[in-house]
């Protein structure tokens, strides 16, 4: 019943009021699903933030309509991009990155969690954008959205995920299950150099190539960083301990277990084997993008099945890796 279509054109109007009201949505994007709320609206911001019992000095991203109501919502809610900036926006809008930006002094405070920056993102996934564009028809050119989970826990990639967080009171707009699966890519735009603060989709090496500079990390700066939940070390946890190993080290691990081995639940991309009927051996996709894809929603799924173990081969090295890296040592460190 909380769930809709987010192909009918209903659900987005429906979806539209809400948020207009003040009133919370969530909304499929290509990451991940989103938590909305109208971006301009501390009050309407502040539902956000008690429905998913974060701290309300953590800034949250401001979605954006593409196209002539998104060149509108930028103006309103940041000063003057950079030129490094401006080509980013060009390079990659719509789609997983989010831009961290000088703010316009006096708009969304609280979806900046009081910063004098603000993140920005237009997503690409063409439900998200009936709605922003719905919405900035409405007079709501800004839509805050953290993923749509309560505070630490995995992100969701599917409405019935959004649904098992916030029960059934929440109107969740249905757009499918997320084709990239891990959240974007967010790159710090206010500092006169880009910074890359969350790994994703976008690699490195695409965003450096796009605006011709080389890309910073939080660590190099002497700078505080600016508060960011999604870069707290412990973030992204599964309620099962997860544990990154080699190949071999869970393969012994199964074995010294044996047959009694249980509630141990493991995703590998080599084939393992257990003398235990109960340990989930799940295989893991060759190609980053599909672990990106699959990740959230298998550690769901280990702990729908009651893992209390989750026991992950580490993925290979390489630049196409990193978001997925980043999102296994967060759940890891919980
Ligand atoms: O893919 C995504 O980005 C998803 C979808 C829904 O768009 N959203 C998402 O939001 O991941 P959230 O709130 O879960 O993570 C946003 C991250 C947080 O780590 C937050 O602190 C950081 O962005 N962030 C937002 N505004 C910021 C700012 N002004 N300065 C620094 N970090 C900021
Ligand atoms: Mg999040």
């Amino acid at each position: 019943m909380a769930i809709r279509d987010g192909h009918s054109s209903d659900a987005i109007q429906e979806a539209a009021r809400v948020l207009r009201a003040g009133g919370l949505a969530a909304f499929p994007t290509e990451t991940v699903y989103g938590l909305g709320a109208d971006a301009s609206s501390d009050e309407a911001v502040a539902g956000i933030f008690a429905a998913k019992g974060r701290p309300s000095n953590h800034p949250l991203i401001v979605h954006v309509a593409a196209g002539a109501k998104g060149t509108e919502a930028l103006s309103r809610f940041a000063q003057p991009l950079p030129p490094f900036a401006q080509k980013l926006v060009q390079a990659f809008w719509p789609g997983p990155l989010t831009l961290i930006v000088t703010r316009q002094p006096g708009v969304a405070a609280a979806a900046a969690g009081g910063q004098d920056t603000i993140g920005l993102r237009c997503p690409a996934h063409p439900v998200a954008q009936a709605l922003l564009v719905a919405c900035a028809e409405q007079g709501v050119p800004g839509i805050a959205g953290p993923s749509a989970n309560r505070f630490g826990r995995v992100s969701p990639t599917t409405a019935e995920h959004v649904r098992q967080e916030f029960g059934d009171d929440l109107l969740v707009i249905d757009g499918g299950p997320c084709d990239v699966g891990i959240e974007s890519t967010i790159v710090d735009c206010s500092r006169g150099q880009p910074v890359l603060l969350r790994p994703g989709a976008i690699t490195r090496m695409q965003i450096e190539a796009a605006c011709g500079e080389t890309l910073r990390d939080r660590n190099e700066l002497a700078v505080p960083d600016p508060r960011a939940s999604g870069t707290l070390e412990a973030h992204y946890a599964p309620a099962a301990k997860l544990r990154l190993m080699d190949a071999k080290a869970l393969q012994t691990g199964l074995d010294v277990l044996g047959p009694n081995a249980a509630h141990i639940a493991v995703w590998s991309r080599s084939p393992l084997k257990s003398r235990s009927q109960r340990v989930l051996l799940r295989r893991m996709p060759d190609d980053a993008a599909a672990v990106a894809q699959q990740l959230f929603a298998i550690l769901r799924a280990f702990d729908d099945e009651g893992a209390k173990l989750i026991w992950v081969e580490t993925p290979p090295a390489g630049p196409e890796w990193e978001g997925v890296h980043d999102r296994l040592r967060r759940a890891a460190a919980a």
